[in-house]
């Protein structure tokens, strides 16, 4: 579905992604990797922010590596960025519907939408008149991925999903990860490995701007690197 293939990319001298190269199916992948291993930078090469100096980006086989982000979205790719970034004096209902905003010829009406996200989240639906800005840091974070899936799309990317939540929301999050990958496919960046592991068919690990090691969950989950670096075993 998505393919990146040897991609370089740079702020200013900094080579920050490095010959990286990573194929994602109809399935739930993960991206672990410390702070400033470039997880963020690969989400926004993917989505047109950071362009690639040299390389190719291809979705469902068509190169996207030049294209207008808001054309790469148009095309079925939707983000939670790192950070929450919700409208906080909107209300709920209307940040759903803002994620819809950017793909008008998409699949199913945005009220169809709607009843399928509340029925996914049902406390959104409950608080649907309610600010933003307003709902408890967990609630936001859901709001965030509801928001996302409003897009109705065909791979949901999630940049750092976990950061900042206490332990039982983060499962949660992870757990409602779960199901989104039934309805899309799930490319995730997460510090949080032993909780996106369960999550996750396969996992990418990037270190210094390169695909270090790459296999399914379970066998990330028993990799000697993996436990001492990243599980802290
Ligand atoms: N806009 C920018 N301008 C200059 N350098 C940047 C910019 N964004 C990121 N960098 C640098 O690029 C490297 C990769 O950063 P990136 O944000 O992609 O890492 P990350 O893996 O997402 O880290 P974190 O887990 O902290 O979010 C870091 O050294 C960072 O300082
Ligand atoms: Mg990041």
């Amino acid at each position: 579905m998505l393919v990146v293939s040897k991609i370089n990319n740079y702020y200013g001298k900094q080579h920050v992604l490095r010959d990286l190269s990573l194929d994602i199916g109809e399935e739930s992948v993960g991206l672990f990797g410390p702070n400033g291993a470039g997880k963020t930078t690969l989400v926004n090469a993917i989505l047109g922010i950071a362009r690639p100096a040299s390389g190719t980006i291809t979705f469902l086989e068509r190169p996207i590596h030049h294209l207008a982000t808001h054309r790469i979205i148009r095309l079925g790719i939707s983000v939670v960025p790192q950070g929450r970034e919700l409208f906080p004096i909107m209300s709920v209902r209307g940040n759903l519907e803002a994620g819809a905003a950017y793909v008008p010829n998409g699949r199913g009406s945005i009220d169809e939408r709607l009843n399928t996200v509340f029925a996914m989240f049902p406390v959104l639906e409950s608080r649907s008149r309610q600010l933003a800005g307003t709902l408890s840091g967990g609630e936001q974070r859901m709001l965030a991925i509801a928001r996302a899936m409003m897009a109705n799309p065909r791979f949901l990317m999630l940049d750092e999903p976990s950061l900042g939540l206490q332990p039982s929301l983060v499962a949660d999050v992870f757990r409602k990860l779960r199901e989104i990958k039934k309805m899309t496919s799930v490319f995730v960046a997460e510090q949080n490995v032993y909780q996106a592991l369960k999550a996750v068919d396969r996992g990418y690990v990037i270190e210094n701007g390169r695909i270090v090691l790459d296999g399914t969950a379970e066998d990330l989950s028993g990799n000697d690197h993996i436990r001492k670096s990243y599980l802290g075993l």
